[in-house]
C-alpha cells in the first residue's frame, strides 16, 4: 500500500474516453456489484461523490422479472441521478433472459443489460446459470448471449469469473466468441470458481482475456483498493477499466479520487472523518426511503455498519448496536457522542481507506 509521497505516474491511456457499446462513460472506473449492498441507496450516494463511470445493480433473476416478483421490483428501482446504470440478469432460460432484458429497457430501467455468469451460488448453478455458464463451451452459452444482444438496442456486457477452475480457463475463449456475437463490454473477475475469495487475483489471467478480444473493453476485477493496486492491475493486464466492488465499501470516494489520478496525476482528497459520518447517515436515510420503511430500511443497514465502523474506527460497542438497529431515533443516539467528531484517536483518512470487512460467510462468498 503507498502513501501519496509514492504515487505512482498514471497510464495516459486512461485519460481517453471510453465508450461501451453506443454509451460514453465519464470515468474508467466502474462499481462493481455486490448483491445486498449496492442497491439504489449505495449507487446514488457513490454517484454524488463523482468519479464513477458505471453502475450495475445487484444480480437478478431473469424469471423472477417475468413473474413480476415484488422483491424483485425493489431491486430494480432507479433514479435517473445514478445513471449510466446496467441491470445484471442471470438465468439459462434464453426465452425468460430476453423478455426480462426487454422489459427491463422498454421501462428505462437500464441503459444496458449486463450478463451474470460468475454466480457460484448453488441456487443460481443449479439452474444452469451464473459461473456454470463458463463451463458450456458447446455453444449453449454463446448462443443465449446471442439471443439477449438482439433482443434489445442497449449494450449487452457479461460480467465472469476466470472459469470453473485452474484446469478450465474458459474466459478468454468466451469472451472472444462474446465480442463475435455484439457484447459491448467483459468484465472480469481474476479468479476462479473453485478459489471462491481465496489467494491472489491472478493478473495473468486477465491479460488473456484483454488479449483474447479485437476492441471490446474489459474491466479487470478483484481487489483493487489503493491507486497502487490499481496501477498494478492496468500495468499488468492491460484492462480498458477497473471495476470496484468491496473497496468502495470500505472507501466510496475511491472513484473520484482515481479518476482524479488519471486525468492530473493527483488524487486530491480523501473524505474526511465529517464527510464519512455525512455518507453513512444520507445512507441509511436513503435505505429506509428505500425500503419505504423505517424498520426494514435499518435492517438493511445492519449489512454495512461494520464497514462504517472500521472505517471510522467507532469503538466495538457502536457497531455491536448497528448491526441491530431498528429505527432512525436509534440510529442518531448511537452515533451522537461521536457524529460531531473529533475523530477516534488515531483515525486517518489513510488508514480508513485501508478499512476491510471479512466477505460475510455463507454461499455469497464464493461470488
Ligand atoms: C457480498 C458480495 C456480493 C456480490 N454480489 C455479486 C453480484 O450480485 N453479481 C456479481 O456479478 N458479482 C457479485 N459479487 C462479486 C463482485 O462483483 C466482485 O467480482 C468481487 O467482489 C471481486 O471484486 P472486489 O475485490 O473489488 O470486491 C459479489 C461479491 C460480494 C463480496
Amino acid at each position: 500500500m503507498l502513501k501519496d509521497s509514492a504515487i505512482p505516474a498514471p497510464p495516459a491511456f486512461y485519460r481517453e474516453p471510453l465508450s461501451v457499446g453506443t454509451l460514453r462513460l465519464g470515468s474508467r472506473f466502474n462499481l462493481a456489484p455486490l448483491a445486498g449492498y449496492t442497491n439504489l441507496p449505495f449507487r446514488l450516494s457513490v454517484r454524488e461523490l463523482g468519479g464513477v463511470g458505471l453502475c450495475t445493480t445487484d444480480l437478478v433473476n431473469a424469471r423472477a422479472i417475468v413473474q413480476g416478483v415484488a422483491k424483485t421490483m425493489e431491486l430494480l428501482a432507479t433514479d435517473l441521478a445514478e445513471r449510466p446504470l446496467f441491470v445484471q440478469i442471470f438465468g439459462a432460460n434464453v426465452h425468460e433472459m430476453t423478455i426480462a432484458a426487454k422489459w427491463l429497457v422498454e421501462r428505462n430501467l437500464a441503459d444496458g443489460i449486463d450478463i451474470n455468469m460468475g454466480c457460484p451460488v448453488r441456487k443460481v448453478v443449479k439452474t444452469g446459470g451464473g459461473s456454470s455458464m463458463t463451463c458450456d463451451t458447446s455453444g449453449a452459452t454463446v448462443e443465449l448471449v446471442r439471443k439477449v444482444v438482439e433482443a434489445v438496442p442497449v449494450p449487452v456486457s457479461v460480467k465472469m469469473r476466470l472459469g470453473w477452475d485452474s484446469d478450465n480457463l474458459t474466459a478468454p475463449f468466451f469472451a472472444r466468441e462474446f465480442e463475435k456475437v455484439g457484447v459491448a463490454a467483459v468484465t472480469i473477475h481474476g479468479r476462479t470458481r473453485a478459489q471462491g475469495f481465496s489467494g491472489d487475483v491472478n493478473h495473468e489471467g486477465i491479460r488473456r482475456v484483454v488479449e483474447a478480444v479485437e476492441k471490446i473493453p474489459i474491466f479487470g476485477n478483484g481487489d483493487v483498493r489503493t491507486i497502487s493496486d490499481a496501477a498494478r492491475m492496468i500495468e499488468e493486464t492491460g484492462c480498458h477499466g477497473i471495476a470496484i466492488g468491496r473497496g468502495a465499501l470500505a472507501d466510496p470516494w475511491i472513484f473520484r479520487q482515481f479518476n482524479n489520478w488519471v486525468h492530473t496525476g493527483n488524487p486530491g482528497p480523501r473524505g474526511t472523518y465529517a464527510e464519512r459520518m455525512a455518507f453513512m447517515r444520507l445512507h441509511v436515510r436513503r435505505l429506509v426511503e428505500w425500503k419505504g420503511n423505517e424498520k426494514y430500511g435499518c435492517i438493511q443497514f445492519r449489512k454495512i455498519a461494520t464497514w462504517y465502523t472500521r472505517a471510522l474506527r467507532l469503538p466495538k460497542r457502536v457497531q455491536q448496536r448497528l448491526v441491530l438497529l431498528s429505527e432512525l431515533r436509534e440510529f442518531e443516539e448511537i452515533i451522537a457522542p461521536f457524529a460531531d467528531g473529533p475523530a477516534p484517536e488515531g483515525w486517518s483518512e489513510y488508514d480508513a481507506q485501508q478499512a476491510r470487512v471479512a466477505v460475510p460467510a455463507g454461499p455469497i462468498s464464493h461470488w
